[in-house]
């Protein structure tokens, strides 16, 4: 670890120094503050995008803390830097943006680059909303003027120097921050063209489904191959993903409105956020970017699907499963499936009804390449979103060996992979974790 930061430091402190030839970008200068009485006077049709656009753009995930309906910040993104602290965005004019103009606003989501001149950290995702519309932009910026102004002031960050430094994150945007407006694909329709557009710009699904270098930047050319967020893996998408049973327009549909998909089971952890927001955004929006999903997903044939799906299904156990497998089995394995048959297989079984739970085996917690999702589920239960609120599943307490050999057997009775490696390890990680 030491090492690598000596590398991020060293590579920060020379692209600092390369920018610092233009030093207008280290050190941007202030916007003067506004009156509240400056404002522009917003049209209804403007405050009805701008608050579609903050649900599609997440918002309140990151300004809004639990329990509060308001964007008062607060909420501390753990980063490998350390945690960032998203700020109050609601109009006050002392802790929050009441006084910034809408240039201001812009040159923050746009530039990464707050009213006074300081530089914000990517984990604020200017770094995708950048390439949003001006009339888009006007709407959100309209729309957050008109919140209850709510004085909250914000927490500091705990940043190691010399990540706490901001100028530095000059240096950092030169590297990996192209403010480019977003242009339309030719070669899709006006809606898919559409879903990409909210995906790819305020949406910032890429965020946290790509991987990140070790300066905590979106691997451009490996968007949606899959990465973490909040301690969880976070799946691969699109032409990278690795579900069994494939996705289509209507499976996308299903678990961004719902959070739930037949095919693919419940949207858990830092994804249940996202899709109740998707849940209370506009429906066509969130239609075209299910479209748009499809689009450049690799579509896979419906009788082969069909025969996944029976397949995975047939693993399911039955409700009197009394814990007897293969002798033949790994020890870990025999283990696990005592303590399936003991805390799981009550609700994980045969699916007679729609009412149950998915097959494990068509889920990504269960197909990953690592355990972390399945500990989180037992660890922390599953909080469903809005659109399925009946599909909860209460947290399990186990010990770290049972849930390693838990761990084990799901992995070998659902799927024809690899076994995970480490559990034990793991799994008293995971037992040790915070969050
Ligand atoms: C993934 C979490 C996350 C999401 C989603 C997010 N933000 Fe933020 N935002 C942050 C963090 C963290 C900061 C503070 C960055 C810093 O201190 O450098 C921030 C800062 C800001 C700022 C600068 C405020 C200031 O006082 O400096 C604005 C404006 C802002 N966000 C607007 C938005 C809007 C509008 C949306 C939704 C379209 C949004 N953010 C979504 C995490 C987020
Ligand atoms: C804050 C991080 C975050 C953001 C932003 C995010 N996702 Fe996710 N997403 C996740 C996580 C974590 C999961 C895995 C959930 C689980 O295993 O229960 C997930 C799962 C998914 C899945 C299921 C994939 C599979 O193979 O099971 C889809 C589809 C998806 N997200 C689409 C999107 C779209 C579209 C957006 C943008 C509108 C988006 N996500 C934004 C974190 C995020
Ligand atoms: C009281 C019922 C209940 C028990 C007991 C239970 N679960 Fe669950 N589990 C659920 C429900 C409901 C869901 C949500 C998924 C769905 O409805 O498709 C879920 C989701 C999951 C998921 C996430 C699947 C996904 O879609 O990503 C995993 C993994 C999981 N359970 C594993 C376990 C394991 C392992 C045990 C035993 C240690 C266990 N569960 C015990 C009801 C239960």
């Amino acid at each position: 670890m030491m090492k690598k930061w000596l590398v991020v430091t060293g590579v920060s402190v020379a692209a600092v120094a390369a920018a610092g030839i233009y030093a207008a970008d280290v050190f941007p200068g202030e916007i003067a503050p506004i009156a509240v009485a400056d404002l522009p006077e917003p049209t209804d049709e403007q405050l009805t995008m701008g608050e579609n656009l903050a649900k599609l753009g997440d918002c309140s995930a990151c300004h809004t803390p639990e329990g509060s309906r308001d964007m008062i910040g607060g909420f501390g993104l753990p980063t490998p830097f350390g945690t960032i602290y998203a700020t109050n965005i609601t109009p006050d004019p002392d802790t929050g943006i009441g006084t910034w103009s809408y240039a201001a606003f812009e040159r923050a989501m746009r530039d990464g680059v707050d009213r006074e001149g300081r530089h914000l950290y990517p984990a604020f995702p200017y770094d995708h909303f950048a390439g949003m519309t001006d009339d888009d932009l006007m709407a959100l910026y309209l729309y957050l003027m008109t919140l209850d102004p709510i004085p909250a002031e914000r927490k500091a960050n705990e940043l190691a120097f010399p990540f706490s430094f901001r100028p530095l994150l000059a240096g950092w945007k030169l590297l990996f921050h192209d403010p480019q407006p977003w242009t339309p694909n030719p070669e899709f329709d006006e809606e898919e063209n559409r879903g990409a557009y909210l995906a790819e710009t305020v949406g910032h699904c890429g965020a946290c489904h790509s991987p990140r270098n070790a300066f905590g930047a979106v691997m451009a050319d490996r968007t949606f191959a899959g990465g973490e967020a909040e301690g969880w893996l976070v799946p691969p998408l699109a032409s990278h993903s690795i579900s069994p049973a494939g996705w289509d327009e209507d499976s996308y549909a299903d678990y961004l409105f719902d959070g739930w998909s037949e095919l693919h089971g419940i949207a858990g952890g830092p994804m249940t956020p996202v899709v109740d927001h998707l849940y209370e955004a506009d429906e066509d929006d969130v239609f075209a970017i299910a479209v748009w999903l499809a689009r450049i997903t690799p579509p896979m044939d419906e009788d082969a699907r069909d025969a996944v799906v029976a397949e995975i299904a047939a693993l399911d156990l039955p409700e009197g499963f009394d814990g007897a497998i293969a002798d033949s089995a790994p020890a870990d394995v025999l283990k696990g499936a005592e303590v399936f048959r003991a805390s799981c297989v009550k609700c994980h079984k045969e699916r007679i009804s729609n009412t149950q739970p998915v097959s494990l085996g068509l889920t990504y917690s269960v197909n990953a390449p690592k355990p972390t999702n399945l500990f989180n589920a037992i660890r922390h239960g599953i909080e469903p979103g809005l659109g399925s609120t009946s599909r909860k599943m209460q947290p399990v307490s186990l010990s770290p060996a049972d849930m390693a050999a838990v761990a084990a057997f799901v992995r070998w009775q659902f799927t024809d992979l690899p076994a995970w490696t480490d559990l034990e390890a793991q799994a008293a990680a995971a037992a040790e974790a915070a969050h």
